[in-house]
């Protein structure tokens, strides 16, 4: 079992709203190395010069292979049926993509994964975008980590650069009511998501962990309190 302050942490999915919350929040002593693989450089990371950044176009994965020599593989990678322009597009890029990228990674030694899933995945889901998560959670199952955490958040919260106005008028009607809200549909937000990567990336929980609904609000309840 490796050191926990002393682990490798990769993270695809570095430039979306849950990756940026999550680079932001990480600090030089949390691990041994941070690499964020991109297909663009971020460049509001000067003050954080110990995360790598690794820039690729993701057409050849095996150009990524060394830098998948990790410990952690957080993927927070994915897109929207609309931006990936037909249903066969966002499984390539939603499920095939994280999928390869993960085997390639298990190759090289990773143990623990990360996966941003969403609310409802079910491989026999009859909504598509639900069925791709469900099945990409499956996919990685068989990939065999020795610890896999699949966090099923439902709306995320937080700023983004980009615009989606379906999400930004849910956030303006359903933010306000969220404690309505049962948990399982509650927002949640994007910071919360990344200190819980952060939570279970030094915890030490083997197999396959699901964490939805109230308990994705209360992951660090799961964790004792650090050594004073
Ligand atoms: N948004 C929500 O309310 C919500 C709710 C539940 C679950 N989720 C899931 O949670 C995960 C993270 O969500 P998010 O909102 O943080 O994502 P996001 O802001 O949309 O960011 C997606 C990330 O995936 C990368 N990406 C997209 N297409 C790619 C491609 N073809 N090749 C390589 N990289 C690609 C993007 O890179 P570029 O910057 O280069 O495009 C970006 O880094 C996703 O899987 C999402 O489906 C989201």
């Amino acid at each position: 079992m490796p050191n926990k302050l002393k682990q490798k942490i990769t993270l695809i999915g570095s430039t979306g709203l849950i990756g940026s919350y999550f680079l932001e929040e990480i600090s030089s002593d949390d691990y041994q190395s941070v690499n964020a693989i991109t297909r663009r450089r971020i460049s509001n990371l000067e003050n954080k010069n110990f995360i790598k950044q690794s820039v690729h176009d993701f057409s050849d994965l095996e150009k990524m292979r060394t830098d998948l020599k990790t410990d952690v593989l957080v993927s927070a990678l994915g897109t929207t049926i609309k931006k990936a322009g037909s249903k066969d597009e966002f499984m390539k890029i939603d499920h095939d993509l994280p999928m390869e990228i993960s085997k390639i990674a298990k190759e090289e030694g990773c143990r623990t994964m990360i996966l941003i899933s969403s609310m409802g995945a079910s491989s026999i889901s009859n909504i598509f975008y639900s069925r791709v998560k469900g099945l990409l959670e499956e996919s990685l199952e068989d990939i065999g980590f020795e610890e896999f955490h699949i966090l099923r958040p439902s709306l995320l919260l937080g700023k983004r650069t980009e615009t989606r106005p379906a999400e930004h008028i849910s956030k303006l009607i359903i933010d306000p009511l969220s404690f309505l809200i049962p948990w399982k549909y509650r927002p949640i937000h994007a910071s919360i998501i990344a200190k819980n990567i952060m939570f279970l990336i030094r915890g030490n929980i083997s197999g396959k962990n699901i964490w939805e609904g109230r308990s994705l609000f209360e992951i660090r309840k799961s964790f004792p309190p650090p050594d004073p």
